[in-house]
């Protein structure tokens, strides 16, 4: 199999990579990364890879990373060529940085996307998977579902709605196997470029000895789906791609936790596994425009892929907690 992963230097690229290797040790992986958030260190984690000059070619067993931006169209159409299947990841991830600057996200997250269904129909793909977001719903009290009209409330939702219904059409007017996936809350190994995310955050931030801050009272919820169960759904999707083209799928686990929660079982495994007994919090004021509760209905995921999540939070943080106390150096 002939892979292209769009933002394979990132947290979940980097994963995709992972499970990729392990399942597939002779399959060919492509990759495009501006770096803008990924990085070759993070990527280097799990793959060796070349970044080859020249004409392209899809040796087996190898990996080929290629820095370049997604909203270049003759890039994605050259890129595109000799794959199977595609998976994009690239995007503009921010909420906030979407509403600074909608324009950028636009650019990366719907030309982007639009580079890249052109490119796999051009190049003669079977398969696309996107990374949407359970932003794309919006304005509704959860559980979000995908037979909700969207109603997106920032630029990112609103940029992954149109790469979704993008992908649709893709599926009905080229028969291109297209799936978007919902992705909710992911956490898990290898996000340490995701400062911002709580899980990363706040591991880091009690390894560091950081003060760390909890927005509000800390009963907001979220639905936190450990990538492990995420690298199941995708491979799932694309082994039914055939049948679900066209589909939008929500990937969460169905359960809300709180981010104090979330926060006291971060501190429980660093407290068990590395000996860390102090922990610095500080509640401050909630930000405008945060959800007060968020969590999705998968029954879809559950009927269409025969997938729901298996690990449980508090098994997913510890795992998550060893990883980064084995590979993240305090400065
Ligand atoms: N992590 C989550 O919880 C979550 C939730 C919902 C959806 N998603 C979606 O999943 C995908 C992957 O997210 P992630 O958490 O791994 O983010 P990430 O920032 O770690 O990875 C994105 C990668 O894309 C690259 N990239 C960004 N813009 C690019 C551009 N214009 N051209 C080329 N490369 C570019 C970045 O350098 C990075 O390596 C994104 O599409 C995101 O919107 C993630």
């Amino acid at each position: 199999m002939r892979w292209l992963i769009t933002g394979g230097c990132g947290f979940i690229g980097v994963n995709v990579v992972e499970t990729i290797r392990k399942n597939d040790p002779t399959s060919y992986i492509r990759i495009v990364d501006n770096l803008s958030s990924g990085s070759e260190a993070m990527l280097s984690r799990v793959c060796e890879f070349t970044k080859p000059t020249g004409s392209l070619s899809t040796p087996a067993g190898e990996c080929h990373l290629y820095i370049e931006n997604i909203t270049r169209a003759d890039v994605a159409y050259s890129i595109c060529k000799g794959i199977d299947v595609v998976i994009h990841l690239a995007a503009s991830t921010g909420v906030p940085v979407s509403v600074e600057c909608p324009r950028t996200d636009l650019e990366s997250n719907v030309i982007g996307t639009f580079n890249y269904l052109e490119g796999a129909r051009c190049g003669g793909a079977k398969v696309f998977i996107f990374a949407s977001t359970s932003a794309s719903s919006g304005g509704y009290n959860p559980p979000f579902h995908e037979k909700l009209f969207p109603r997106p409330i920032a630029p990112y939702g609103a940029s992954k709605c149109a790469g979704e219904a993008y992908c649709h059409v893709y599926h009905e007017a080229y028969g291109l196997n297209t799936v978007a996936l919902r992705f909710s809350n992911i956490y898990g190994p290898h996000s340490i470029n995701k400062k911002a995310q709580l899980v990363t955050n706040f591991i880091t931030g009690m390894m560091e000895g950081r003060v760390l801050q909890i927005f509000g009272d800390g009963t907001q919820t979220r639905d936190y789906c450990y990538v492990g169960d995420l690298m199941d759904a995708i491979m799932a999707a694309i082994d039914k791609s055939e049948q679900i083209g066209g589909n939008v799928i929500q990937i969460a686990t169905n359960v809300e936790t709180t981010v104090k929660q979330v926060s006291d079982l971060i501190f429980d495994a660093l407290d068990y596994y590395g000996n860390i007994s102090e922990v610095n919090i500080e509640y401050v004021n909630e930000r405008p425009g945060d959800l007060q509760r968020n969590y999705s209905d998968v029954s879809k995921a559950k009927e269409l892929l025969g997938w729901s999540n298996k690990v449980p939070i508090d098994e997913g943080i510890e795992e998550t907690v060893l990883w980064y106390l084995k590979n993240y150096k305090v400065s």
